[in-house]
């Protein structure tokens, strides 16, 4: 299986902030970002793995500050760790205002990925080509949180 860089897969999706997808003070519901990450995430891992990928988990995401109706949510997806099968795709999260001109960066996820086959079984990933000295350091942080993860998951079994 051929390894691939990050830039490869790297995804950048766009919405558009409606009033239905905001609460009674027409700020972006936390729900819907979460959903906008999972599927921003989903396709970078899609395109690395080349196969259907199976959201299994999704770090803690602060919501810092509010979004509001009309802004622009870009979504930046990149894959920053592959193991045997599984993935972990950063998603970063920016709100533009764009009648000002303002653009900020608002959410940043850590969402894991797993390839699966046409039964839903795991299936092996190609390996994660590190071009730049920020994809090398990015995959260092990911490993320290990949051991964090698979150490909640060992005691949340026991
Ligand atoms: C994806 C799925 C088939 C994997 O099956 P599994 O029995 O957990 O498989 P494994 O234990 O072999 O784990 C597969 C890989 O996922 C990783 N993994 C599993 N759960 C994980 C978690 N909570 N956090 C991080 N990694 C995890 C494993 O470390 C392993 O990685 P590796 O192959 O790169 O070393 C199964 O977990 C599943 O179907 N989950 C539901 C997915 C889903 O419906 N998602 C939508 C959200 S509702």
């Amino acid at each position: 299986m051929k390894a691939r860089s990050p830039n490869e897969s790297m995804i950048e999706m766009n919405e558009l902030v409606l009033p239905n997808d905001t609460n009674l003070l027409g700020n972006l519901l936390g729900g819907t970002l979460l959903h906008w990450i999972d599927i921003a995430g989903a396709m970078a891992a899609q395109k690395h793995s080349n196969s259907v990928v199976a959201t299994v988990c999704i770090d803690s995401v602060d919501f810092r500050e509010p979004v509001h109706v009309g802004e622009i949510v870009t979504l930046k997806a990149r894959v920053t760790w592959v193991g045997r099968t599984s993935m972990e795709v950063t998603v970063e999260v920016f709100a533009e205002d764009y009648l000002r001109k303002l653009k900020r960066a608002t959410n940043k996820a850590y969402v894991t990925y797993v390839s699966v086959d046409s039964d839903g079984k795991p299936r092996e990933v190609p390996g994660l080509i590190l071009e730049t000295d920020e994809q090398r350091k990015g995959h260092a942080e990911a490993e320290k949180r990949r051991t964090q993860r698979l150490k909640r998951r060992q005691t949340e079994q026991n």
